[in-house]
């Protein structure tokens, strides 16, 4: 059950793309995770920073997957990177990602929430992208990192580096 919240404020895409790169090390394959929020929230920012956290490398640009579904990259373990904003439930079944994810891949998918209910596969981690309350800023998000308490605990301790750099609101 992904029962813990931890909620940041990130100025910046950078600061979006280093709080994934902290995820991206925790990941060993097998992983799915789902990544929530508007339009031009940051899902692909975070999903960059993810591709550097699982060492994917650099001259493979992380870009927005809308248009070809799903990429993949070659890192410590493969990293799929998945939009499915545009597709229906038996859609994402055709695609076979759940039989990569159970082959140890990592998979990262966008709008994840209009797949779920087709699905059988239940993330490991949930982020959700917001403009954050009371703000002007464009650079501004809203970043809840949804997870098993002990799989945040872990988190944690592994990337206060990061953390430190961020405020956390609540
Ligand atoms: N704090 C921030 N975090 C993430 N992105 C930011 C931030 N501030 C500004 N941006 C900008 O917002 C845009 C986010 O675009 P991105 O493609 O990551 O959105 P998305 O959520 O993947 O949208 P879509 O649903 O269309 O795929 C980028 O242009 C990025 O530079
Ligand atoms: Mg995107």
């Amino acid at each position: 059950m992904l029962t813990r919240d931890v909620l940041f404020d990130s100025r910046s895409a950078a600061l979006t793309a280093a709080l994934g790169e902290s995820i991206g090390r925790m990941l060993r394959g097998g992983e799915l995770l789902a990544l929530h929020g508007a339009l031009g929230a940051g899902k692909t920012q975070f999903a960059k920073g993810l591709a550097r956290g699982l060492e994917a490398p650099g001259d493979e640009p992380v870009v927005s997957p809308t248009f070809v579904i799903v990429r993949e990259y070659a890192g410590r373990v493969p990293f799929l990177h998945a939009d499915a904003y545009r597709l229906t439930g038996p859609e994402w079944t055709a695609l076979g990602l759940d039989e990569r994810l159970a082959q140890g891949a990592v998979l990262a998918v966008e709008w994840w929430e209009r797949v779920a209910d087709d699905s059988p596969l239940r993330p490991e981690v949930e982020v959700t992208l917001d403009l954050p309350p009371d703000s002007d800023d464009e650079n501004a998000r809203r970043v809840t990192v949804r997870g098993r308490p002990e799989w945040i605990e872990r988190w944690l301790a592994a990337s206060a580096e990061i953390v430190d750099r961020l405020a956390r609101p609540g």
